[in-house]
């Protein structure tokens, strides 16, 4: 019988480890996403139910939470290095010829792929298990970031057996993001207020150093690997039969790396690949060509920080030269207000420029700028021009300096930095008529106050004919108003009038949520609905007692806190009470508060609810479900065969109650 539960698991483990490798390292998927689905939780059950089963390289690793309490430093077995950087064609041939000076001419010499622009980590495996990952950090030592590597699925937690699985191998690479990726996790980002990825090696890193495992585990981080550390077996002998060896062992290795011979053939594949770049679904800013014989590699060694055998040849960036007509302050869709230089039209990279953008005040200091200014303009692959330099032997004398302004350019409201370190101003407006029309299409929207019928095109009608000025104008909007937008009949008007009302009862969580308030999502609004109950409350709340909740951390609190300290807010407020919408907390609605504050963790199946169910009602009396035990938990519920946390709950003296206990506790 165990024997039988033994081999069931293992296969489970290969049906979904191999599923796993068809979907993101071949793109391939030979099973669905249900049947998937169904291969995890049984395996998790036996798992749950055979502990002395379960591995560190089980694929239920990625799907399990947890918060980490920091990160440890590890030291590499071997250096990573860095590469030396060239941008032209020229200074590739100095550096083939610098090569060719160490070592005989031999035939496949160079391999050329492409450069990820992501975050370099190190990955080692054990027998072909992963067990430990790092970032690079300063080349000796790193972050260690196992566990949130582990969330990562076209990295795998065991490589497909082979007859040349090395006992320990540290394999490198980049984690990055696709660009679809990235551009949908930035719109959720606008959508609370977060400052957006500049670009997704930014959003690479930023994710990797996450505490919460399962926040990561939603940012879709993938990975590519493209060399090797440390090898303890049959060493291969070249880069390209490594990169063959990777693909056998089901490890996403750079695409198509290529063998070269000589000078042209290296220019030609840089070039293929500069044309296909925009076309390709990740980014990369250039490639690195290496000398392909790894006994050769070793025999050039090293320098200081970088290796003599690879090179990388950076895409170059498109430079101009124009003139600053003007600078004008831009408020954007979340109310950060940036400098945009608005310039004698160019043509660079293809594309007519008339503005470049100049992130924010502080750059105009530091790159010296005044109005008139000649100066560099750089496209270097990405949407936004940027400003490189001022020409400053080009000045005569009819430059001007430019004066930040105090107050909003669009409607006059104060502008606040978020901290005194941050670079962004903001004006914290709702009604602010540049964040107007976006932050109203949140407001609406399913997941906030929920109006049916109230979506893009009529918001952009009611604010463009003066009928809505701000969030609250909408409870006040008449037939007669709903009549003169396009497509408008009588019922139409109607339904939507009866949607308006209905919101009106929804609950202070999805209110809350809808202000688009900065970091502010949906669970946050969830948490600040239960603990503070009503809007009236949350506009006396002091800075300390926000930053008091346990799942609200410093910045989100000092947020919120500026935000219902605002004018503009709190006149909003009274006018939404005074139209009658007075959202009420769900703790006031469902069984009182009768967690509140309480951390609750489930283990073992339970006979009465269902998982989600059981949570749901904790969440739903004012407490929080979690997924891991640890000395905050106040109580563990166990049903049915309890699994590790059990254990983990006796050995840190938590209290443990049965699903009859829960029950009486609730109902
Ligand atoms: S080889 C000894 N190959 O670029 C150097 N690096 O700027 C080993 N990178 O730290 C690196 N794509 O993280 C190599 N195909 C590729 C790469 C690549 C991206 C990163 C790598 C390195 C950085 C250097």
């Amino acid at each position: 019988m165990p024997d039988q539960i033994k081999n069931q698991i293992k296969k489970l483990k290969e049906q979904i480890n191999r599923a796993d490798y068809r979907y993101y390292v071949l793109a391939d998927p030979e099973i669905s996403d249900a049947e998937y689905d169904c291969l995890m939780s049984k395996l998790k059950e036996l798992e749950e139910h055979n502990l002395q089963y379960k591995s560190a390289d089980s694929p239920t690793v990625r799907v399990s939470g947890g918060i980490l309490e920091g990160f440890r430093t590890l030291k590499h077995k071997q250096k990573m290095l860095s590469l030396d950087n060239s941008y032209s064609f020229d200074e590739i041939k100095e550096w083939m010829e610098r090569v060719y000076k160490s070592m005989p001419r031999l035939e496949g010499e160079f391999t050329v792929e492409p450069k990820i622009d992501g975050v370099s980590v190190n990955l080692v495996y054990d027998k072909g298990s992963l067990s430990v990952a790092s970032t690079r950090g300063d080349g000796q030592t790193g972050e260690d970031v196992t566990e949130n590597i582990k969330t990562i699925r076209s990295v795998p937690l065991k490589l497909l057996e082979s007859s040349d699985t090395p006992d320990s191998i540290e394999i490198r690479g980049e984690i990055y993001m696709r660009k679809q990726d990235l551009s949908l996790l930035n719109k959720e980002r606008e959508v609370v207020k977060e400052t957006i990825f500049a670009n997704p090696r930014n959003a690479a890193a930023g994710s990797l150093k996450l505490l919460d495992r399962a926040i990561v585990a939603e940012r879709k981080l993938r990975f590519f690997a493209h060399s090797l550390g440390e090898y303890k077996g049959d060493t291969p002998l070249t880069h390209w039969e490594f990169i063959k060896r990777l693909q056998k062992w089901g490890v996403p290795a750079v695409e198509e790396a290529k063998v070269c011979f000589t000078f042209e053939e290296i220019v030609g594949v840089c070039q293929a690949w500069q044309k296909k770049r925009d076309s390709l679904d990740y980014e990369i800013d250039g490639m690195v060509i290496k000398v392909n014989n790894i006994s050769w590699q070793k025999r050039l060694g090293v320098t200081l920080k970088s290796p003599r055998w690879a090179v990388a040849y950076k895409f170059p960036a498109q430079q101009v030269t124009t003139k600053i007509n003007d600078i004008l302050v831009q408020v954007g869709r979340t109310g950060v207000v940036t400098p945009v230089a608005a310039l004698d039209p160019v043509e660079c990279a293809g594309v007519v420029i008339s503005r470049a953008t100049l992130h924010n005040f502080d750059e105009i200091g530091r790159l010296g700028i005044k109005i008139n200014d000649r100066v560099v303009i750089e496209r270097a692959g990405e949407v936004i021009p940027k400003i490189v330099k001022v020409i400053f032997s080009l000045r005569n004398g009819n430059e001007k300096d430019f004066v930040i302004p105090k107050a909003c350019p669009a409607c006059g409201g104060k502008l606040i930095k978020e901290k005194e370190e941050e670079v962004a101003w903001r004006c914290l407006n709702l009604s602010c008529p540049a964040q107007l029309e976006e932050g109203l299409i949140h407001f609406a929207s399913r997941s906030a106050i929920d109006i049916e019928g109230l979506g893009e095109a009529v918001i952009e009608q009611l604010v463009r004919k003066g009928l809505v000025k701000d969030f609250a104008d909408i409870y006040q909007l008449k037939k007669e108003d709903l009549l003169t937008l396009e497509l408008f009949k009588d019922k139409k008007a109607d339904n939507l009038l009866e949607a308006i009302e209905l919101s009106r009862k929804r609950e202070l969580s999805r209110f809350l949520y809808g202000l688009g308030i900065r970091h502010v999502g949906e669970k946050a609004a969830f948490v600040l609905s239960r603990k503070f109950g009503s809007l009236k409350r949350l506009m006396q709340v002091k800075l300390e007692e926000f930053d008091a909740v346990y799942e609200i951390g410093p910045v989100m609190a000092r947020s919120i806190y500026e935000f219902f300290r605002q004018e503009s807010s709190r006149r909003l407020m009274d006018k939404f009470s005074s139209l009658g919408v007075s959202p009420r907390s769900e703790s006031l609605i469902v069984k009182q508060g009768l967690l509140s504050g309480k951390t609750v963790v489930f283990t073992g199946e339970l006979k009465n609810f269902s998982r989600s169910q059981a949570e749901k009602i904790v969440r739903q009396a004012g407490g929080s479900a979690t997924s891991t035990v640890s000395k905050n938990t106040d109580f563990v519920v166990i049903g049915n065969s309890p699994g590790l946390k059990y254990r983990k709950a006796k050995e840190l003296g938590v209290t443990v109650i049965n699903e009859e206990e829960f029950g009486r506790m609730i109902l």
